[in-house]
């Protein structure tokens, strides 16, 4: 028997300042598509916003349905928009964040849900690029992850399809 330890770093900052100029930017560039959230049932309005290789830019919201679990989060609705817009494009940065118009608070990063974590992990294999992910709330603290696989240890990739 042998006992194995499962670890990884991440980046904590007291908040937004700390962060270089270019994520700040790409920080903000979610903070305003938020605005574009489809929410009217959570009232969690959320946006991630990935940054390509080639800087360029692009953000999606999550986009709820009366039919509730046909909802979609900010980070799927972006996966699906890069991969259709933009395929075999590199995320090289995503910056995660919402705005929550239920609380007036909202100063805690968010973390994506374990569907979009199978989802990060996928896309990160497919394109065979790490993809950084930026977390933040309105204010507050930021964390700052070198790779989003790192979400979902031990997860079901498509090579366990082969075994
Ligand atoms: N949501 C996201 O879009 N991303 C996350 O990382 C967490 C949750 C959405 C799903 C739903 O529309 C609302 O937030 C409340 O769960």
């Amino acid at each position: 028997m042998q006992k194995k330890t499962y670890a990884f770093e991440y980046e904590w900052l007291n908040d937004e300042t700390e962060l270089n100029e270019a994520d700040r930017a790409l920080l903000l560039e979610a903070k305003k598509a938020t605005a574009n959230a489809y929410a009217p049932y959570s009232h969690f309005h959320v946006a991630a916003a990935a940054r390509l290789n080639n800087g360029k830019i692009v953000a999606a919201t999550n986009q709820e349905n009366a039919s509730y679990p046909v909802g979609i989060c900010a980070e799927r609705t972006l996966m699906g928009t890069l991969s259709s817009l933009f395929p075999g494009e590199p995320i090289e940065t995503m910056a995660v964040t919402y705005v929550n118009h239920n609380s007036s608070v909202g100063d805690k990063p968010i973390t994506p849900c374990g569907l979009c974590r199978q989802s990060l992990l996928e896309y990160e294999q497919r394109i065979k690029q790490p993809m950084r992910l930026i977390l933040a709330g309105p204010a507050g603290p930021v964390m700052i992850l070198k790779s989003a696989g790192e979400l979902l240890p031990f997860g079901f990739g498509p090579d366990d399809l082969n075994r």
